[in-house]
């Protein structure tokens, strides 16, 4: 090790000591994923939006996690909303954070057919144009941060599920060529990050699967600069695919480094003993899967808490599909992560046990000289239907609100009472309401630190 590389390690265990310190809410002896990994030779990674920086899923995610994927900010649609007019500003800060943390950045993504900017998707433009856009755009994007992006996912979710090319923009117009050109580009304006296409339901042997083997031997033959191959594993508890090992070692195979993109494994809600159980021995599963394919890079966990997941969003009834619950403690499936890691220690119990019958998301949507907006989401996380609510807070900075909707909101000194309006009075489990205020505050508009949904503390988000 030279001195400048082990200056920097220590700096950078420096840093991770620092926030272990502050990430309380897990288990004093709790192992931390990023050092197992590292041990083993992998990363363990998240997906993290650039608004999750800071507080307790800022700090769980420096401690426990050594990349990060922009859930969002680094796709088309967020950096290029108007044509020819760039915001990094989100893509900048999870960079930043990154740094700051010792942690890799996997850049997600290029070229994929959905959350493209409004102007391309809706646009006309000749094939010639459509190519030109397309690699302008992949080459101001990897220049932007040359040399400091692992991995880039060149192409994202290029297939249909019986194995053909999906008919996206790019491929209706320009054909299969497009995925060459992307790469070549991506190839030219920064020859340091690892190039990879990346896919959902590759995971097993199959058609998807199959074509996407497929067209990485066309593109080897062909001299295209593809370094991996990304499997997104999105599952459901219980099915983690038999194949899956053998699927990545037969990418692995043909001279690619592989790796796991987007991991989460949902159950449909409530979460039982049972499906918490299985959900260990999935996420054991896959990490273990990783681990057995020597060209396998890490693992990146599509969000590490239920408490900020695309899941219940997308798939309805589902959820619970990360490794920490939304509290933030350890779930069994954390504890999965390790053992397959190599770790043996007490967790003391595991189960964390209730979560709480209900999270709150609390959030200044806008804000002026005198007066804000907010909003407010209140999710059930107990196992049991909520059939009408009482959501309380005090204000810590004496803010009032002044006007509400889809809940009625009246206040007393600090104390703020919000009681469902009809239509959202029921929650099932798992479910959410939400509603929103204005209110008016001097001097700061510091958020209320603590809510009770029918006189019951909630966790916050
Ligand atoms: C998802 C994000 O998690 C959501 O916040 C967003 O609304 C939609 O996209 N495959 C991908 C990811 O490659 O970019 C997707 O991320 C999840 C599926």
């Amino acid at each position: 090790m030279t001195a400048r590389t082990a200056a920097a390690v220590s700096a950078l265990t420096a840093v991770a000591v620092a926030v272990v310190g502050l990430a309380s809410p897990a288990h004093a002896a709790d192992p931390v994923l990023r050092d197992l990994a590292a041990a083993k030779g992998k990363y363990y990674g998240t997906a993290i939006p650039a608004g999750r920086l800071t507080g307790t899923h800022g700090s769980v995610a420096a401690a426990q996690f050594d990349s990060l994927t922009a859930e969002n900010e680094m796709k088309w649609g967020s950096v290029e909303p108007t044509r020819g007019s760039f915001n990094w500003t989100g893509a900048d800060q999870i960079m930043n954070f990154a740094a700051a943390n010792g942690q890799k950045v996997r850049g997600h993504t290029l070229v994929w057919h959905s959350q493209m900017p409004n102007w391309l998707a809706n646009g006309s433009f000749g094939n010639d144009e459509l190519r030109t856009i397309m690699t302008d755009h992949v080459t101001t994007q990897t220049a932007r941060y040359k040399g400091r992006i692992d991995q880039w996912d060149v192409v994202n979710e290029a297939f249909n599920e019986d194995g053909t090319l999906r008919a996206s923009k790019f491929y209706t117009q320009l054909g299969e060529s497009y995925i060459a050109d992307a790469f070549r580009a991506a190839r030219a304006a920064d020859p340091a990050a690892k190039l990879y296409i990346n896919d959902y339901n590759t995971d097993a042997t199959g058609a998807k699967s199959n074509g996407l083997y497929s067209l990485v031997q066309r593109l080897k033959a062909q001299g295209v600069p593809i370094d991996g191959v990304g499997f997104q594993t999105h599952l459901i508890i219980g099915q983690v695919p038999s194949t899956f090992q053998a699927n990545l070692q037969r990418f692995a195979d043909l001279g690619l480094d592989v790796a796991i993109t987007e991991l989460d494994i949902r159950m449909t809600l409530p979460t039982t003993d049972a499906k918490l159980a299985q959900q260990k021995a999935d996420f054991k599963a896959v990490t273990n899967v990783c681990l057995a394919v020597a060209r396998c890079k890490g693992v990146t966990v599509w969000g590490f808490s239920d408490a900020v997941s695309w899941v219940p969003d997308v798939f309805p009834g589902q959820g619970a599909a990360t490794p920490y619950n939304e509290g933030y403690q350890p779930k069994p499936a954390y504890y999965g992560i390790a053992e397959a890691l190599g770790w043996s220690g007490d967790s003391g119990g595991e189960n964390p046990g209730p979560t709480g019958t209900c999270a709150v998301t609390y959030a200044v949507q806008s804000q002026w000289s005198s007066g804000f907006t907010a909003g407010v989401t209140v999710r059930n996380t107990g196992s049991a239907p909520i059939n009408s609510w009482t959501l309380k807070w005090s204000w810590p900075a004496g803010q009032s609100v002044t006007s509400a909707w889809n809940a009625t909101v009246t206040q007393s000194g600090t104390q703020a009472t919000a009681v469902n309006a009809s239509h959202n009075a029921a929650i099932p489990a798992g479910g959410s309401a939400t509603f929103g205020f204005n209110g008016t505050w001097n001097g700061s508009n510091t958020a209320p630190s603590a809510f009770t949904l029918n006189g019951t503390a909630c966790t916050t988000a």
